[in-house]
Protein backbone atom coordinates (compact mmCIF):
# COMPACT_ATOMS: atom_id res chain seq x y z
CA UNK A 1 0.00 0.00 0.00
CA UNK A 2 2.36 3.16 -1.15
CA UNK A 3 0.69 6.24 -2.38
CA UNK A 4 2.53 8.43 -4.30
CA UNK A 5 3.85 11.41 -2.45
CA UNK A 6 3.06 14.36 -5.00
CA UNK A 7 0.63 16.70 -4.20
CA UNK A 8 -0.92 19.56 -6.63
CA UNK A 9 0.09 22.40 -6.58
CA UNK A 10 3.17 21.67 -5.72
CA UNK A 11 5.16 25.07 -6.46
CA UNK A 12 2.61 27.25 -6.04
CA UNK A 13 0.27 27.81 -2.80
CA UNK A 14 -2.81 26.89 -3.14
CA UNK A 15 -5.53 28.74 -4.10
CA UNK A 16 -7.99 29.34 -1.19
CA UNK A 17 -11.16 27.50 -2.10
CA UNK A 18 -8.84 24.47 -2.01
CA UNK A 19 -9.47 24.28 1.56
CA UNK A 20 -13.26 25.49 1.31
CA UNK A 21 -16.60 23.96 1.62
CA UNK A 22 -19.45 25.90 -0.11
CA UNK A 23 -23.24 25.67 1.21
CA UNK A 24 -26.03 25.50 -1.14
CA UNK A 25 -29.33 27.85 -0.32
CA UNK A 26 -32.06 27.41 -3.05
CA UNK A 27 -33.36 30.45 -1.84
CA UNK A 28 -37.40 29.24 -2.69
CA UNK A 29 -37.18 26.49 -0.06
CA UNK A 30 -34.56 27.78 2.64
CA UNK A 31 -36.56 30.20 4.95
CA UNK A 32 -39.47 32.75 4.70
CA UNK A 33 -38.96 35.81 6.16
CA UNK A 34 -42.93 37.22 5.65
CA UNK A 35 -45.26 34.67 5.54
CA UNK A 36 -45.91 34.31 1.68
CA UNK A 37 -44.92 30.73 1.82
CA UNK A 38 -41.60 31.41 -0.14
CA UNK A 39 -38.43 31.41 1.35
CA UNK A 40 -36.65 34.86 0.70
CA UNK A 41 -33.19 36.92 1.67
CA UNK A 42 -34.61 37.85 5.12
CA UNK A 43 -35.16 34.58 5.70
CA UNK A 44 -31.32 33.84 5.43
CA UNK A 45 -30.20 36.80 7.00
CA UNK A 46 -32.33 35.62 9.86
CA UNK A 47 -30.43 31.95 9.42
CA UNK A 48 -26.70 33.08 9.12
CA UNK A 49 -25.91 31.19 12.55
CA UNK A 50 -26.70 28.07 11.49
CA UNK A 51 -24.03 28.62 8.23
CA UNK A 52 -21.69 30.24 10.73
CA UNK A 53 -22.41 26.98 13.01
CA UNK A 54 -21.71 24.58 10.33
CA UNK A 55 -18.69 26.31 9.64
CA UNK A 56 -18.81 26.69 5.83
CA UNK A 57 -17.15 28.96 3.71
CA UNK A 58 -18.65 30.44 0.61
CA UNK A 59 -22.88 30.94 0.48
CA UNK A 60 -24.10 29.55 -2.89
CA UNK A 61 -27.05 31.68 -3.87
CA UNK A 62 -29.72 29.88 -6.30
CA UNK A 63 -30.96 32.58 -8.30
CA UNK A 64 -33.06 35.16 -6.55
CA UNK A 65 -33.20 37.74 -9.85
CA UNK A 66 -36.77 38.73 -11.42
CA UNK A 67 -38.19 35.86 -12.73
CA UNK A 68 -41.75 34.90 -14.00
CA UNK A 69 -40.34 31.61 -12.26
CA UNK A 70 -41.29 28.98 -14.56
CA UNK A 71 -37.95 26.91 -13.54
CA UNK A 72 -38.06 28.27 -10.53
CA UNK A 73 -35.39 31.72 -10.97
CA UNK A 74 -33.35 29.07 -13.49
CA UNK A 75 -35.72 31.68 -16.42
CA UNK A 76 -34.35 35.16 -15.33
CA UNK A 77 -36.03 38.12 -16.90
CA UNK A 78 -33.62 40.67 -15.30
CA UNK A 79 -29.75 40.13 -14.22
CA UNK A 80 -29.20 43.45 -12.19
CA UNK A 81 -32.16 43.15 -9.77
CA UNK A 82 -33.97 40.80 -6.59
CA UNK A 83 -36.95 39.75 -7.24
CA UNK A 84 -39.93 40.98 -5.09
CA UNK A 85 -40.43 37.48 -4.19
CA UNK A 86 -37.30 36.92 -2.93
CA UNK A 87 -36.97 40.96 -1.47
CA UNK A 88 -34.46 43.53 -2.75
CA UNK A 89 -31.13 44.71 -4.05
CA UNK A 90 -30.80 46.47 -0.22
CA UNK A 91 -31.35 43.37 1.09
CA UNK A 92 -28.90 41.07 -1.40
CA UNK A 93 -26.35 44.30 0.10
CA UNK A 94 -27.22 43.62 3.47
CA UNK A 95 -26.47 39.88 3.27
CA UNK A 96 -23.15 39.99 1.15
CA UNK A 97 -21.99 42.53 4.11
CA UNK A 98 -23.24 39.93 6.74
CA UNK A 99 -21.75 37.16 4.99
CA UNK A 100 -18.27 39.24 4.77
CA UNK A 101 -18.41 40.25 8.32
CA UNK A 102 -18.71 36.45 9.32
CA UNK A 103 -15.83 35.66 6.97
CA UNK A 104 -18.10 33.86 4.65
CA UNK A 105 -17.90 34.83 0.50
CA UNK A 106 -21.19 35.11 -1.33
CA UNK A 107 -21.37 33.28 -4.79
CA UNK A 108 -24.30 34.10 -7.69
CA UNK A 109 -26.23 31.73 -10.18
CA UNK A 110 -24.94 32.72 -13.01
CA UNK A 111 -27.50 31.59 -15.88
CA UNK A 112 -26.27 33.07 -18.97
CA UNK A 113 -27.30 29.99 -21.75
CA UNK A 114 -30.65 31.18 -21.76
CA UNK A 115 -32.74 34.24 -20.21
CA UNK A 116 -36.46 34.33 -19.50
CA UNK A 117 -38.61 34.59 -22.52
CA UNK A 118 -39.42 37.93 -20.63
CA UNK A 119 -36.29 39.54 -20.34
CA UNK A 120 -36.33 43.09 -22.20
CA UNK A 121 -33.71 41.09 -24.54
CA UNK A 122 -36.00 38.54 -25.43
CA UNK A 123 -39.29 40.92 -26.25
CA UNK A 124 -37.04 43.15 -28.53
CA UNK A 125 -35.57 39.84 -30.34
CA UNK A 126 -38.96 38.63 -30.93
CA UNK A 127 -40.44 41.75 -31.96
CA UNK A 128 -38.79 41.57 -35.73
CA UNK A 129 -36.71 40.20 -37.61
CA UNK A 130 -34.94 43.39 -38.29
CA UNK A 131 -34.70 44.21 -34.53
CA UNK A 132 -30.73 44.64 -33.60
CA UNK A 133 -31.82 42.28 -30.90
CA UNK A 134 -32.51 39.45 -33.42
CA UNK A 135 -29.21 37.84 -33.19
CA UNK A 136 -29.01 37.72 -29.72
CA UNK A 137 -31.00 34.67 -29.89
CA UNK A 138 -30.84 31.72 -31.84
CA UNK A 139 -33.50 32.10 -34.73
CA UNK A 140 -33.85 29.78 -37.85
CA UNK A 141 -36.61 29.40 -40.20
CA UNK A 142 -38.21 25.99 -40.52
CA UNK A 143 -36.60 22.97 -42.37
CA UNK A 144 -36.96 22.96 -45.43
CA UNK A 145 -40.00 22.17 -47.82
CA UNK A 146 -41.84 22.30 -44.60
CA UNK A 147 -44.44 23.97 -43.29
CA UNK A 148 -43.71 26.27 -40.16
CA UNK A 149 -45.37 25.67 -37.10
CA UNK A 150 -46.31 21.71 -38.39
CA UNK A 151 -44.61 18.64 -36.57
CA UNK A 152 -41.19 17.94 -37.86
CA UNK A 153 -41.05 21.47 -39.36
CA UNK A 154 -38.53 22.28 -36.69
CA UNK A 155 -34.91 23.56 -38.04
CA UNK A 156 -33.23 20.40 -36.41
CA UNK A 157 -34.48 17.56 -34.03
CA UNK A 158 -33.09 18.06 -31.25
CA UNK A 159 -34.94 17.46 -28.06
CA UNK A 160 -35.27 19.86 -25.11
CA UNK A 161 -34.42 18.76 -21.90
CA UNK A 162 -37.69 19.22 -20.19
CA UNK A 163 -39.57 17.03 -22.98
CA UNK A 164 -40.60 17.78 -26.03
CA UNK A 165 -38.87 19.62 -29.06
CA UNK A 166 -35.91 22.41 -28.29
CA UNK A 167 -37.63 24.64 -30.48
CA UNK A 168 -40.82 26.34 -30.92
CA UNK A 169 -42.26 28.32 -33.82
CA UNK A 170 -42.97 32.22 -33.22
CA UNK A 171 -46.10 32.60 -35.54
CA UNK A 172 -45.63 36.55 -35.70
CA UNK A 173 -42.22 36.73 -36.96
CA UNK A 174 -42.34 33.45 -38.77
CA UNK A 175 -39.25 31.34 -37.76
CA UNK A 176 -38.57 29.15 -34.52
CA UNK A 177 -36.19 30.14 -31.48
CA UNK A 178 -34.39 27.70 -30.11
CA UNK A 179 -34.52 26.40 -26.07
CA UNK A 180 -32.68 23.50 -24.86
CA UNK A 181 -35.04 23.90 -21.45
CA UNK A 182 -38.30 25.13 -22.00
CA UNK A 183 -40.01 27.44 -24.26
CA UNK A 184 -39.55 30.11 -21.37
CA UNK A 185 -36.09 29.61 -21.52
CA UNK A 186 -35.29 31.19 -25.16
CA UNK A 187 -31.50 29.95 -25.71
CA UNK A 188 -28.70 33.17 -26.27
CA UNK A 189 -26.70 33.12 -29.30
CA UNK A 190 -23.06 33.13 -27.80
CA UNK A 191 -21.39 33.88 -31.41
CA UNK A 192 -22.87 37.05 -31.23
CA UNK A 193 -20.17 39.32 -29.33
CA UNK A 194 -22.73 41.66 -28.46
CA UNK A 195 -24.34 39.19 -26.45
CA UNK A 196 -20.89 38.35 -24.67
CA UNK A 197 -19.96 41.73 -23.87
CA UNK A 198 -23.36 42.39 -22.23
CA UNK A 199 -23.17 39.65 -19.68
CA UNK A 200 -19.41 40.20 -19.03
CA UNK A 201 -20.42 43.76 -18.16
CA UNK A 202 -23.34 42.41 -15.88
CA UNK A 203 -21.12 39.95 -14.26
CA UNK A 204 -18.39 42.91 -13.87
CA UNK A 205 -21.76 45.09 -12.19
CA UNK A 206 -22.45 42.31 -9.45
CA UNK A 207 -18.09 41.74 -8.60
CA UNK A 208 -17.91 45.54 -7.87
CA UNK A 209 -21.06 45.13 -5.55
CA UNK A 210 -19.05 42.64 -3.57
CA UNK A 211 -19.95 39.04 -4.67
CA UNK A 212 -17.28 36.84 -4.98
CA UNK A 213 -17.83 34.80 -7.61
CA UNK A 214 -20.38 32.98 -10.01
CA UNK A 215 -21.91 28.69 -10.32
CA UNK A 216 -22.37 29.38 -13.50
CA UNK A 217 -25.58 27.15 -14.98
CA UNK A 218 -25.02 24.75 -17.75
CA UNK A 219 -22.04 26.42 -19.00
CA UNK A 220 -20.52 24.04 -21.62
CA UNK A 221 -24.06 24.52 -23.46
CA UNK A 222 -23.35 27.94 -24.42
CA UNK A 223 -21.00 27.25 -27.71
CA UNK A 224 -23.44 25.39 -30.36
CA UNK A 225 -22.24 24.16 -33.56
CA UNK A 226 -23.24 26.47 -35.53
CA UNK A 227 -24.90 23.97 -38.45
CA UNK A 228 -27.13 22.29 -35.86
CA UNK A 229 -26.97 19.02 -37.18
CA UNK A 230 -29.97 16.70 -36.55
CA UNK A 231 -29.06 14.59 -33.32
CA UNK A 232 -28.75 10.41 -33.38
CA UNK A 233 -32.77 9.86 -33.06
CA UNK A 234 -33.91 8.52 -29.09
CA UNK A 235 -35.47 5.44 -28.28
CA UNK A 236 -37.16 5.35 -32.02
CA UNK A 237 -39.37 8.28 -31.59
CA UNK A 238 -38.96 11.68 -33.54
CA UNK A 239 -36.27 13.67 -31.42
CA UNK A 240 -32.63 13.31 -31.48
CA UNK A 241 -29.54 13.63 -29.24
CA UNK A 242 -28.50 17.24 -30.05
CA UNK A 243 -25.99 17.31 -27.21
CA UNK A 244 -22.92 15.98 -29.49
CA UNK A 245 -23.55 19.46 -31.33
CA UNK A 246 -23.52 21.40 -28.09
CA UNK A 247 -21.94 20.14 -25.33
CA UNK A 248 -18.51 21.95 -24.72
CA UNK A 249 -18.98 22.56 -28.43
CA UNK A 250 -16.37 24.48 -30.76
CA UNK A 251 -15.92 28.03 -28.94
CA UNK A 252 -16.39 26.72 -25.31
CA UNK A 253 -12.85 27.59 -24.26
CA UNK A 254 -12.14 30.60 -26.15
CA UNK A 255 -15.73 31.86 -24.29
CA UNK A 256 -14.23 31.33 -20.99
CA UNK A 257 -10.69 32.55 -21.46
CA UNK A 258 -12.39 35.67 -22.84
CA UNK A 259 -14.99 35.44 -20.02
CA UNK A 260 -12.18 35.45 -17.53
CA UNK A 261 -10.30 38.18 -19.21
CA UNK A 262 -12.99 40.25 -18.97
CA UNK A 263 -14.69 39.43 -15.69
CA UNK A 264 -11.99 38.08 -13.32
CA UNK A 265 -8.18 39.39 -14.53
CA UNK A 266 -6.59 41.25 -11.78
CA UNK A 267 -9.02 40.48 -9.26
CA UNK A 268 -8.67 38.56 -6.68
CA UNK A 269 -10.79 35.93 -3.78
CA UNK A 270 -12.91 34.96 -6.10
CA UNK A 271 -14.50 31.42 -7.06
CA UNK A 272 -15.73 30.39 -10.40
CA UNK A 273 -17.63 26.71 -11.18
CA UNK A 274 -19.15 25.86 -14.30
CA UNK A 275 -21.94 23.39 -14.30
CA UNK A 276 -21.39 20.82 -16.94
CA UNK A 277 -23.46 18.13 -17.99
CA UNK A 278 -21.95 15.17 -19.86
CA UNK A 279 -18.41 16.80 -19.28
CA UNK A 280 -15.44 14.42 -19.63
CA UNK A 281 -12.44 14.11 -17.59
CA UNK A 282 -10.22 14.94 -20.22
CA UNK A 283 -12.38 18.29 -20.87
CA UNK A 284 -12.62 19.10 -17.08
CA UNK A 285 -8.58 19.16 -16.90
CA UNK A 286 -8.67 22.00 -19.75
CA UNK A 287 -11.16 23.84 -18.29
CA UNK A 288 -9.45 23.74 -14.46
CA UNK A 289 -6.47 24.00 -15.71
CA UNK A 290 -5.28 27.24 -13.68
CA UNK A 291 -2.60 28.26 -16.74
CA UNK A 292 -5.48 28.57 -19.29
CA UNK A 293 -7.52 30.73 -16.62
CA UNK A 294 -11.10 29.87 -17.72
CA UNK A 295 -13.22 28.40 -14.28
CA UNK A 296 -11.65 26.94 -11.03
CA UNK A 297 -13.64 23.36 -11.06
CA UNK A 298 -16.85 22.37 -12.71
CA UNK A 299 -19.61 20.35 -11.39
CA UNK A 300 -19.63 16.73 -13.26
CA UNK A 301 -22.64 14.65 -13.74
CA UNK A 302 -20.99 10.98 -14.14
CA UNK A 303 -21.16 9.84 -10.30
CA UNK A 304 -24.94 10.94 -10.05
CA UNK A 305 -25.79 8.55 -13.59
CA UNK A 306 -24.62 5.90 -12.08
CA UNK A 307 -28.33 4.84 -11.09
CA UNK A 308 -29.74 5.75 -14.23
CA UNK A 309 -30.54 3.74 -16.96
CA UNK A 310 -31.31 5.05 -20.81
CA UNK A 311 -33.16 8.29 -18.95
CA UNK A 312 -33.05 9.75 -15.41
CA UNK A 313 -36.45 8.04 -15.07
CA UNK A 314 -35.42 4.88 -15.60
CA UNK A 315 -34.04 4.24 -11.78
CA UNK A 316 -31.55 1.40 -11.53
CA UNK A 317 -29.98 0.32 -8.05
CA UNK A 318 -27.07 1.35 -7.02
CA UNK A 319 -23.62 -0.64 -7.77
CA UNK A 320 -21.54 0.48 -5.48
CA UNK A 321 -18.43 -0.84 -7.69
CA UNK A 322 -19.97 1.58 -10.34
CA UNK A 323 -19.83 4.69 -8.26
CA UNK A 324 -16.34 4.08 -7.04
CA UNK A 325 -14.70 3.30 -10.50
CA UNK A 326 -16.21 7.36 -11.38
CA UNK A 327 -15.45 8.87 -8.43
CA UNK A 328 -11.80 7.65 -8.03
CA UNK A 329 -11.32 8.01 -12.10
CA UNK A 330 -12.33 12.01 -11.50
CA UNK A 331 -9.90 11.76 -8.62
CA UNK A 332 -7.06 10.47 -10.93
CA UNK A 333 -7.97 12.80 -13.40
CA UNK A 334 -7.56 16.07 -11.74
CA UNK A 335 -4.81 14.82 -10.02
CA UNK A 336 -1.71 16.74 -11.29
CA UNK A 337 -3.96 19.46 -13.11
CA UNK A 338 -7.39 21.19 -12.23
CA UNK A 339 -9.57 20.90 -9.37
CA UNK A 340 -12.45 18.86 -8.54
CA UNK A 341 -15.95 19.53 -7.01
CA UNK A 342 -17.41 17.29 -4.65
CA UNK A 343 -20.98 16.65 -4.14
CA UNK A 344 -23.88 14.59 -3.95
CA UNK A 345 -26.85 16.73 -3.57
CA UNK A 346 -28.43 19.73 -5.39
CA UNK A 347 -31.90 21.79 -6.02
CA UNK A 348 -31.71 18.83 -9.03
CA UNK A 349 -30.67 15.43 -7.48
CA UNK A 350 -32.81 13.53 -5.25
CA UNK A 351 -31.57 13.33 -1.53
CA UNK A 352 -28.25 11.41 -1.28
CA UNK A 353 -29.78 9.51 2.08
CA UNK A 354 -33.27 8.29 0.31
CA UNK A 355 -30.81 7.52 -3.06
CA UNK A 356 -27.31 5.67 -1.57
CA UNK A 357 -28.00 5.03 1.86
CA UNK A 358 -31.14 4.05 4.18
CA UNK A 359 -33.51 7.00 5.06
CA UNK A 360 -35.56 4.40 7.39
CA UNK A 361 -33.56 2.76 10.48
CA UNK A 362 -29.98 3.83 9.31
CA UNK A 363 -30.93 7.07 8.06
CA UNK A 364 -28.25 8.89 10.55
CA UNK A 365 -25.53 6.26 10.19
CA UNK A 366 -25.84 6.14 6.12
CA UNK A 367 -26.34 9.99 6.09
CA UNK A 368 -23.32 10.65 8.27
CA UNK A 369 -21.22 7.53 5.99
CA UNK A 370 -22.00 9.36 2.88
CA UNK A 371 -21.33 12.79 4.11
CA UNK A 372 -17.58 11.56 5.17
CA UNK A 373 -16.31 9.16 2.41
CA UNK A 374 -17.40 12.48 0.00
CA UNK A 375 -15.79 15.21 2.27
CA UNK A 376 -12.38 13.07 2.31
CA UNK A 377 -12.45 12.90 -1.01
CA UNK A 378 -10.11 15.79 -3.26
CA UNK A 379 -11.70 18.33 -4.05
CA UNK A 380 -14.23 21.28 -2.97
CA UNK A 381 -17.21 20.16 -1.33
CA UNK A 382 -20.78 20.94 -1.65
CA UNK A 383 -23.34 20.94 1.28
CA UNK A 384 -26.55 21.34 -0.19
CA UNK A 385 -29.46 22.85 2.60
CA UNK A 386 -30.86 20.42 4.63
CA UNK A 387 -28.02 17.45 3.97
CA UNK A 388 -26.81 18.46 7.03
CA UNK A 389 -29.93 17.21 8.77
CA UNK A 390 -30.08 14.11 6.64
CA UNK A 391 -33.28 15.41 4.99
CA UNK A 392 -34.87 12.33 3.17
CA UNK A 393 -37.07 12.34 -0.42
CA UNK A 394 -40.61 13.41 0.19
CA UNK A 395 -43.32 10.89 0.08
CA UNK A 396 -45.39 12.85 -2.67
CA UNK A 397 -48.36 10.66 -3.30
CA UNK A 398 -50.14 12.19 -6.45
CA UNK A 399 -49.16 14.32 -9.23
CA UNK A 400 -50.96 17.18 -7.45
CA UNK A 401 -48.31 17.12 -5.13
CA UNK A 402 -45.71 18.11 -7.99
CA UNK A 403 -44.29 21.58 -8.87
CA UNK A 404 -41.11 21.10 -11.06
CA UNK A 405 -41.64 22.15 -14.68
CA UNK A 406 -39.02 18.84 -15.68
CA UNK A 407 -41.18 16.88 -13.22
CA UNK A 408 -44.56 18.13 -14.65
CA UNK A 409 -43.49 17.83 -18.45
CA UNK A 410 -42.52 14.51 -17.98
CA UNK A 411 -45.18 13.15 -16.15
CA UNK A 412 -47.59 14.62 -19.65
CA UNK A 413 -44.78 13.18 -22.10
CA UNK A 414 -44.91 10.19 -20.83
CA UNK A 415 -48.55 9.54 -19.68
CA UNK A 416 -49.75 10.56 -23.43
CA UNK A 417 -46.81 7.80 -24.86
CA UNK A 418 -49.00 5.23 -23.24
CA UNK A 419 -47.33 5.04 -20.25
CA UNK A 420 -48.77 3.67 -17.08
CA UNK A 421 -49.51 6.94 -14.68
CA UNK A 422 -48.79 4.26 -11.45
CA UNK A 423 -44.96 3.84 -12.86
CA UNK A 424 -44.91 7.11 -14.16
CA UNK A 425 -44.88 8.65 -10.58
CA UNK A 426 -43.18 6.18 -9.08
CA UNK A 427 -40.10 7.38 -10.74
CA UNK A 428 -40.83 10.67 -9.87
CA UNK A 429 -41.61 9.93 -6.26
CA UNK A 430 -37.78 8.74 -5.99
CA UNK A 431 -35.56 11.15 -8.89
CA UNK A 432 -37.87 14.31 -9.21
CA UNK A 433 -35.87 17.41 -8.08
CA UNK A 434 -38.93 18.16 -6.01
CA UNK A 435 -37.43 15.71 -3.81
CA UNK A 436 -34.49 18.15 -3.27
CA UNK A 437 -36.65 21.28 -2.76
CA UNK A 438 -39.44 20.64 0.15
CA UNK A 439 -38.87 23.28 2.67
CA UNK A 440 -35.79 23.09 5.31
CA UNK A 441 -36.93 21.57 8.27
CA UNK A 442 -35.72 24.07 10.98
CA UNK A 443 -37.62 22.83 13.86
CA UNK A 444 -40.52 20.68 15.51
CA UNK A 445 -42.99 23.58 14.82
CA UNK A 446 -45.68 23.86 11.97
CA UNK A 447 -44.25 23.94 8.85
CA UNK A 448 -41.03 23.04 10.58
CA UNK A 449 -40.54 27.15 11.26
CA UNK A 450 -39.87 27.65 7.41
CA UNK A 451 -42.87 29.74 7.17
CA UNK A 452 -45.90 31.20 8.76
CA UNK A 453 -47.63 30.70 6.07
CA UNK A 454 -48.65 27.98 3.42
CA UNK A 455 -45.33 26.48 1.99
CA UNK A 456 -45.18 26.66 -2.03
CA UNK A 457 -44.15 22.98 -1.66
CA UNK A 458 -45.53 21.23 1.48
CA UNK A 459 -43.23 19.87 4.04
CA UNK A 460 -41.83 16.85 4.51
CA UNK A 461 -43.95 15.48 7.27
CA UNK A 462 -40.63 13.90 9.43
CA UNK A 463 -39.87 17.51 9.98
CA UNK A 464 -41.05 16.85 13.22
CA UNK A 465 -38.40 14.38 14.37
CA UNK A 466 -35.84 15.54 11.67
CA UNK A 467 -35.22 19.18 11.97
CA UNK A 468 -31.94 21.85 12.58
CA UNK A 469 -33.52 22.39 16.27
CA UNK A 470 -32.95 18.95 17.56
CA UNK A 471 -30.01 18.01 16.30
CA UNK A 472 -27.98 21.36 16.93
CA UNK A 473 -26.65 20.45 20.66
CA UNK A 474 -26.69 16.45 19.69
CA UNK A 475 -23.30 15.37 19.18
CA UNK A 476 -24.62 12.21 17.53
CA UNK A 477 -26.22 14.33 15.19
CA UNK A 478 -25.97 14.32 11.11
CA UNK A 479 -25.50 18.30 11.76
CA UNK A 480 -22.92 17.63 14.14
CA UNK A 481 -21.06 15.20 11.93
CA UNK A 482 -21.02 17.65 9.02
CA UNK A 483 -19.45 20.36 11.35
CA UNK A 484 -16.53 18.02 12.51
CA UNK A 485 -16.14 17.21 8.71
CA UNK A 486 -15.63 20.57 7.84
CA UNK A 487 -13.25 21.55 10.88
CA UNK A 488 -11.00 18.72 9.58
CA UNK A 489 -11.20 19.70 5.67
CA UNK A 490 -9.90 23.26 7.68
CA UNK A 491 -7.52 21.82 9.75
CA UNK A 492 -5.83 18.42 8.42
CA UNK A 493 -3.98 19.79 5.26
CA UNK A 494 -3.86 15.85 4.52
CA UNK A 495 -7.81 16.20 3.45
CA UNK A 496 -7.45 19.24 1.25
CA UNK A 497 -4.17 18.21 -0.46
CA UNK A 498 -3.02 14.63 -0.46
CA UNK A 499 -3.05 12.48 -3.00
CA UNK A 500 -5.78 9.64 -3.05
CA UNK A 501 -5.81 6.14 -4.06
CA UNK A 502 -8.70 4.02 -4.61
CA UNK A 503 -8.62 0.74 -2.65
CA UNK A 504 -11.04 -2.72 -3.08
CA UNK A 505 -12.58 -1.31 -6.76
CA UNK A 506 -14.50 -4.46 -6.70
CA UNK A 507 -15.52 -4.79 -3.03
CA UNK A 508 -19.41 -4.47 -3.43
CA UNK A 509 -20.16 -2.93 0.19
CA UNK A 510 -17.11 -0.96 1.49
CA UNK A 511 -15.86 2.23 -0.05
CA UNK A 512 -12.19 2.33 0.82
CA UNK A 513 -9.37 5.12 -0.40
CA UNK A 514 -6.10 6.34 0.93
CA UNK A 515 -4.94 10.37 1.12
CA UNK A 516 -1.46 10.66 1.86
CA UNK A 517 0.84 14.43 2.01
CA UNK A 518 3.73 13.71 3.49
CA UNK A 519 4.50 11.71 5.90
CA UNK A 520 0.22 11.76 6.68
CA UNK A 521 -1.72 8.76 5.67
CA UNK A 522 -5.28 8.64 5.76
CA UNK A 523 -7.33 5.20 5.54
CA UNK A 524 -11.33 6.29 4.86
CA UNK A 525 -13.66 3.48 4.97
CA UNK A 526 -17.84 3.58 4.52
CA UNK A 527 -19.89 0.57 4.25
CA UNK A 528 -22.72 0.50 1.83
CA UNK A 529 -24.63 -2.43 3.27
CA UNK A 530 -26.71 -2.31 6.71
CA UNK A 531 -24.66 -5.81 7.69
CA UNK A 532 -21.68 -5.89 9.63
CA UNK A 533 -18.87 -6.17 6.78
CA UNK A 534 -15.38 -7.28 7.17
CA UNK A 535 -12.88 -5.02 5.40
CA UNK A 536 -10.38 -7.38 3.60
CA UNK A 537 -7.20 -5.17 3.21
CA UNK A 538 -3.79 -7.02 2.73
CA UNK A 539 -2.25 -4.57 4.47
CA UNK A 540 -4.90 -4.52 7.37
CA UNK A 541 -1.69 -4.55 9.56
CA UNK A 542 0.13 -1.89 8.78
CA UNK A 543 -3.30 0.01 10.48
CA UNK A 544 -3.20 -1.45 13.85
CA UNK A 545 -1.67 1.12 16.14
CA UNK A 546 -3.34 4.20 14.00
CA UNK A 547 -5.10 6.75 15.27
CA UNK A 548 -9.31 7.03 14.67
CA UNK A 549 -9.74 10.56 13.44
CA UNK A 550 -13.39 10.51 12.96
CA UNK A 551 -16.20 7.94 13.30
CA UNK A 552 -19.81 8.00 12.91
CA UNK A 553 -20.80 5.54 15.80
CA UNK A 554 -22.58 7.37 18.82
CA UNK A 555 -20.28 8.95 20.76
CA UNK A 556 -17.79 9.02 17.46
CA UNK A 557 -15.78 5.41 19.54
CA UNK A 558 -14.59 2.53 18.14
CA UNK A 559 -13.45 -0.10 20.95
CA UNK A 560 -11.58 -2.55 18.70
CA UNK A 561 -9.16 -1.92 16.08
CA UNK A 562 -10.52 -4.92 14.23
CA UNK A 563 -11.34 -3.87 10.40
CA UNK A 564 -14.81 -5.26 10.70
CA UNK A 565 -17.30 -2.64 9.93
CA UNK A 566 -20.94 -1.92 11.41
CA UNK A 567 -23.92 -1.39 9.04
CA UNK A 568 -23.03 2.16 7.21
CA UNK A 569 -20.38 2.60 9.25
CA UNK A 570 -17.64 5.15 8.57
CA UNK A 571 -14.31 5.28 9.92
CA UNK A 572 -11.64 7.81 9.33
CA UNK A 573 -7.76 6.36 10.70
CA UNK A 574 -4.78 8.18 10.56
CA UNK A 575 -1.18 7.31 10.95
CA UNK A 576 2.36 8.67 10.72
CA UNK A 577 4.36 7.23 7.31
CA UNK A 578 7.51 9.35 7.59
CA UNK A 579 10.38 8.91 10.08
CA UNK A 580 10.44 9.82 13.58
CA UNK A 581 6.60 11.26 13.61
CA UNK A 582 4.14 9.25 15.99
CA UNK A 583 0.83 10.74 15.24
CA UNK A 584 -0.66 9.18 18.61
CA UNK A 585 1.42 11.88 20.21
CA UNK A 586 0.74 14.81 18.06
CA UNK A 587 -2.85 15.01 16.44
CA UNK A 588 -6.10 15.36 18.60
CA UNK A 589 -8.76 13.01 17.26
CA UNK A 590 -11.64 15.35 16.29
CA UNK A 591 -14.19 13.10 17.74
C1 LIG B 1 -29.32 23.62 -14.37
C2 LIG B 1 -30.01 24.05 -13.11
O1 LIG B 1 -29.32 23.52 -12.02
C3 LIG B 1 -31.44 23.57 -13.21
O2 LIG B 1 -32.14 23.72 -12.01
C4 LIG B 1 -32.10 24.32 -14.32
O3 LIG B 1 -33.41 23.82 -14.53
C5 LIG B 1 -31.33 24.18 -15.64
N1 LIG B 1 -29.90 24.31 -15.46
C6 LIG B 1 -31.76 25.25 -16.61
O4 LIG B 1 -31.31 26.50 -16.17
Amino acid sequence: MSAPHSASWPSVTPPWWTTAVVYQVYPRSFADSDGDGIGDLRGLLDRLDHLDDLGVDVVWLSPVYPSPQADNGYDISDYTDVDPVFGTLADLDELIEALHTRGMKLVMDLVVNHTSDQHNWFAASRSSREDPKRDWYVWRPPRPGTVGGTAGAEPNNWGSFFSGPAWTWDEATGEYYLHLFSDRQPDLDWDNPDVRAAVHEMMRWWLDRGVDGFRMDVINMISKDPALPDGELRDGGPLGDGSPYYLCGPRIHEHLQEMHHEVFAGRSGLITVGEMPGVSVDEAVLFTDPARAELDMVFQFEHVGVDHGATKWDVRPLDLRELKASLGRWQEGLEKTGWNSLYWNNHDQPRVVSRFGDDGAFRVRSATMLATVLHLHRGTPFVYQGEELGMTNAPFSSIADFRDIESLNHHDEAVAGGGDPEDVLAAMRQVSRDNARTPVQWDAGPHAGFTSGTPWLPLNPNSREINAAAQRDDPDSVLAHYRRLIALRHEQPVVAHGDFTMLLPEDPDVYAFLRRLDDVELLVLGSFSGERVAVVLPEAAEWAASVVLLSNLPGGVRESAELVLEPWEARVLSRAVGPGQDLRGSSQPVI
